[in-house]
């Protein structure tokens, strides 16, 4: 297999940041997957997927693995539901439009999230109403370290808010090859109370949607709000929705009697981070090839030419200026090297 030295990973994270791999390589088979990590046991390994979920600061000095691993085929299926397995390389937005296609239900409110499906579980995505977890089954991973095949099941992953094992225990020490999915066939539980979903249905006066009608309303929500990143570099969402506890929650809210707020179990309240960001002055703000979107205060964007660190600085003005305003920290959701 071709190792590339001293490559470019602007086209491989959807910032558009133009660091370096001083090692770097496609792979495109389970076996040349093993191969390389087993070939290569002294190297350091840095495992990329779509690249969506990453602020590159600097050049990263190990063998960047890019998960290309390609291929979707079906493990089980009743006359309800199905189970389908993706491998990881898959592209999640082409992933969920093929679901659609073949009326497999479930994630289609998970549509034009960008990034890969292998990397899907690390962060448990999640999106207006549904997270990957809900129609997660298992899936299976190469141990870096002895290449064995490990499956994981869900009550394995700890899957929690932009969570899971992946960013935790076993961070570092695995490389998911492919996720199986449980997804309904005929009676699909749609997801259209929250956020503008049920608006959008309405307004196309579509009065019994069909999960195609689900994924196009939810499209066209995420394109009035996010950019994309083919246009404009970004990560979706820079930071997490900060949870903080009730007592801290009545103190902020009378304070700030407008915000917009979910309330969770456990006497705990998440409080959205775009609105906190957009008080504190940001949105639509740019600062050299750097900025806050204009149309949601929780993304970050390069306009051009912005270097990683340029961007890392401007999230910790924000973070700071949260914290002085509000008292409350903003905890980065991207993986920031
Ligand atoms: N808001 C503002 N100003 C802003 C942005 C949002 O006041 O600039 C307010 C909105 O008015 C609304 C509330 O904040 O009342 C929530 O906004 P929105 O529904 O747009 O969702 P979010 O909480 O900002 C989360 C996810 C998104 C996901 C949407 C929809 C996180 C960190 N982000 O954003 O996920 O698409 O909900 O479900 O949980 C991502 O993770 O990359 C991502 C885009």
């Amino acid at each position: 297999m071709k190792i590339e030295e001293n490559k470019s990973l602007k086209n491989y994270n959807t910032f558009g940041i133009d660091a370096k791999a001083k090692l770097f390589a496609s792979v495109t088979t389970i076996d040349s997957l093993k191969n390389i990590l087993k070939t290569n046991t002294e190297t350091d390994i840095f495992v990329l997927g779509g690249g969506s979920n990453l602020l590159l600061t600097k050049d990263i000095n190990a063998l960047v693995l890019h998960i290309n691993l390609k291929g979707i085929k079906i493990i089980e299926e009743t006359d309800e539901a199905v189970i389908v397995e993706a491998m990881a390389g898959e592209n999640w937005h082409e992933f969920v439009l093929h679901c659609i296609e073949n009326d497999y239900g479930g994630i289609e409110n998970l549509s034009l999230i960008p990034g890969n499906v292998g990397t899907a579980p690390i962060q448990n995505i999640g999106a207006y109403g549904v997270e990957l977890k809900d129609v997660f089954e298992s899936c299976k991973a190469i141990s870096i370290n002895n290449q064995t095949t490990k499956t994981f099941r869900k009550e394995d992953c700890n899957f929690g808010y932009r969570n899971s094992i992946f960013k935790n225990e076993t961070k570092g020490k695995y490389v998911i090859i492919s996720v199986r999915f449980r997804l309904t066939k005929n009676k699909h539980l749609l997801k259209t109370s929250y956020g503008a979903i049920a608006k959008k249905l309405e307004e196309n006066h579509i009065v019994n949607p069909t999960i195609k009608d689900v994924s196009e309303a939810v499209i066209a929500i995420r394109n009035s709000k996010l950019p994309n990143p083919e246009e404009i570099g970004n990560s979706g969402s820079f930071f997490k929705n900060p949870i903080i506890s009730g007592k801290e929650f009545n103190r902020f809210i009378a304070k700030n009697p407008t915000v917009p707020f979910y309330k969770l179990p456990e006497n705990t309240y998440k409080i959205p981070a775009g609105w906190l960001i957009e008080k504190a002055g940001f949105k639509g703000k740019r600062f050299g090839d750097t900025g806050v979107h204009k149309n949601q205060a929780l993304v970050l964007v390069n306009y051009g030419n912005a270097t990683g660190n340029e961007i890392w600085e401007l999230a910790k003005t924000i973070q700071k200026t949260v914290q002085s305003k509000f008292d409350i920290f903003l905890e980065p959701e991207v993986n920031v090297i």
